[in-house]
């Protein structure tokens, strides 16, 4: 008899825990701020090419995320009224959808301008182009790591209910933290 509610746990926390990737990108765009603003074609190039692919792994951690929180309503009896009945699912919904529109944003119209404009360094000089893009990439990671964070918590509050108050603590612990990873490369881990 396969344990399906198991599985899907297993899923469900292996995928959020892939879903770290916006801290990691905070760390490798933060760590390129120590080659100075010059655009590198071959160094740039490789670094965006690692941001580049990181929407389309996303998009795949999303999916089995949505699945395996689907399957998790169903598998522990509740159907899938609480996704509208329970605000707790129902916000982890709405944020995996916000999530997932800066995903998109970012995928569709700042990434292409950013890999065109980089490809282009040998030619001409397009720092003053890329940066306000980078910056904006940069900010929206930051949203999105507080976003993935917030989801975590909602998530363990289903699991293990606890108070609104350690909810908001740790609400406020994650913005800090979102903040910090935004304005360096966290080099102690959580600071
Ligand atoms: C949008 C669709 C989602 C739905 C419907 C959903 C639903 C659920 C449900 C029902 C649980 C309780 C699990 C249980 O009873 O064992 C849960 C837990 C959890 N969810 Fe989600 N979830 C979704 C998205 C996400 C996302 C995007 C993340 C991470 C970025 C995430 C991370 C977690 C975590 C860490 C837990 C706690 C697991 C545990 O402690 O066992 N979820 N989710």
């Amino acid at each position: 008899m396969f344990e399906w509610l198991s599985m899907a746990r297993i899923l469900h926390v292996i995928a959020a825990v892939f879903m770290a990737a916006p801290l990691y990108m905070l760390i490798v765009v933060g760590e390129r701020g120590a080659f100075g603003r010059r655009i590198d074609a071959a160094m740039d190039g490789y670094m965006e090419r690692i941001v580049s692919g990181q929407p389309r792994r996303c998009y795949a951690y999303v999916a089995v995320l949505f699945f395996t929180g689907l399957a998790l309503l169903i598998l522990t009896g509740q159907g899938l009224a609480p996704v509208v009945t329970n605000w707790t699912v129902a916000l982890k919904v709405v944020l995996t959808l916000a999530v997932l529109g800066i995903i998109t944003y970012v995928h569709m119209v700042l990434q292409p301008q950013v890999n065109h404009l980089v490809a282009s360094a040998g030619t001409e000089d397009v720092a003053v182009k890329v940066w306000p893009l980078r910056s904006l990439r940069k900010r929206l990671a930051a949203v999105c790591l507080f976003l993935v964070l917030t989801i975590v918590l909602l998530g363990i509050r289903l699991v293990v209910p606890y108070s609104a108050a350690t909810l908001l603590l740790f609400l406020i612990l994650a913005a800090l933290f979102a903040w910090r990873a935004f304005r360096v490369p966290v080099p102690w881990g959580f600071g």
